[in-house]
């Protein structure tokens, strides 16, 4: 609203202006009729104010309908006036069209991204429990092969040649194996099945324990590690605790046969979200390979210079998408290998 005393000073140049343009129609009066229209519209004059002003100022100059051409020079100064309303008026007109289009745009876009999710988490779903159910039945016929290659080796050794030992022995190795990948889907599928219980986890603890667990597994190798103090992060602590068991867990198999091995694990708290990173000085791999890293049973390395069941990543990277977060890594062949995850979403 215009203070009472610009707005006694926009009716008076409005009168003025009005008396000139009646006395001589020019362009050059005509104009001062939008050009105050606009100061009214800038002041905030509402619509009705402003038509009240004018027929005012008609009443100030003593003009009404009998005053004929004068009188419809009055109305046409005060049309002109109004322009600068009616522009605006057809400018917010337009922008709410705009607005309303880009609105039901977005709606579309949001409902049509929605329905894409809700079908990818249900047909991830129903993969998940599909995987669960067959890695349970398939336990049982696998646990009975083993178990009877087990039998000819113990009970049928007196007819069997050596060779033929030495098969079976093969058969119930493969049997054994087969085991322990089906025992890795399983659990891969708990860790994607389980709740989410969010708390600050200290992850220098975590990897503290694990560490000490690994140097009592294999008390021959002497492996520096640096874990950054203090290392806290929001998440589950349990599967957050099995995210450093397999990247800890790793780093420490693929340093084996470095002589200085050193396993290094910290946070840039610089980047939005924080980045954790464990860091090895191991065989690392080819970075070309690197998008199978997080595969189910992809691994980079032969079972013979690596055991392995290639189960680790893909479970590290489930609970880190669980969290909202990402997980990737750099490394080289022979010059170790970085692994980065961060456990909250990017910022849009
Ligand atoms: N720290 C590491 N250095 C080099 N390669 C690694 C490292 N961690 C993982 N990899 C590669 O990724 C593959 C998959 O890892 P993972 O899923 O943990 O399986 P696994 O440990 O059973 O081999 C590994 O077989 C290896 O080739
Ligand atoms: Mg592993």
């Amino acid at each position: 609203m215009i203070p009472a005393a610009k707005m006694d000073d926009l009716a008076a140049a409005y009168v003025e202006a009005l008396r000139k343009f009646v006395a001589d129609p020019s362009e050059e009066n005509l104009a001062r009729g939008y050009e105050l229209g606009r100061r009214a519209l800038g002041g905030g004059q509402a619509l009705i104010e402003w038509a009240a002003l004018h027929e005012a100022a008609q009443a100030d100059l003593a003009l009404g309908p009998t005053d004929g051409e004068r009188f419809s020079r009055a109305g046409t100064f005060f049309r002109e006036s109004l322009a600068a309303f009616e522009m605006t008026q057809r400018g917010y007109v337009e922008a709410n069209r705009w607005l309303e289009r880009l609105n039901h745009q977005l709606r579309d876009e949001v409902t049509e991204k929605q329905r894409v999710a809700a079908r990818l988490e249900e047909a991830n779903r129903d993969l998940e429990s599909f995987s669960y159910s067959v890695a349970h039945d398939l336990r049982a016929p696998v646990r009975r092969i083993e178990g009877f290659a087990d039998m000819l080796i113990d009970d049928h050794r007196q007819g069997m040649t050596d060779e033929a030992v030495a098969t079976a022995a093969r058969i119930k190795a493969a049997a054994l194996r087969m085991s322990e990948l089906i025992d890795g889907l399983i659990s891969l599928a708990r860790t994607s099945r389980s709740e989410l219980t969010i708390g600050t986890v200290d992850l220098a603890a975590r990897a503290r324990a694990i560490i000490a667990a690994l140097r009592d597994s294999s008390p021959e190798r002497t492996v520096t590690v640096d874990i950054a103090e203090p290392l806290q992060a929001k998440g589950d602590a349990r599967l957050l605790g099995a995210v450093l068991d397999n990247l800890l867990g790793n780093a420490w198999k693929f340093t084996g046969k470095q002589p200085n091995a050193r396993i290094e694990m910290g946070v840039d708290r610089t980047k939005t979200p924080s980045v954790y990173f464990v860091r090895d000085n191991g065989s690392g791999f080819n970075p070309a390979q690197a998008h199978r890293l997080f595969g189910v049973f992809q691994r980079l390395h032969t079972e013979e210079a690596f055991p392995g069941t290639g189960i680790g990543l893909a479970t590290v990277e489930r609970i880190i998408r669980r969290h909202g977060g990402r997980v990737w890594a750099e490394g080289a062949v022979g010059h170790g290998a970085t692994f980065f995850f961060t456990v909250e979403p990017e910022p849009t």
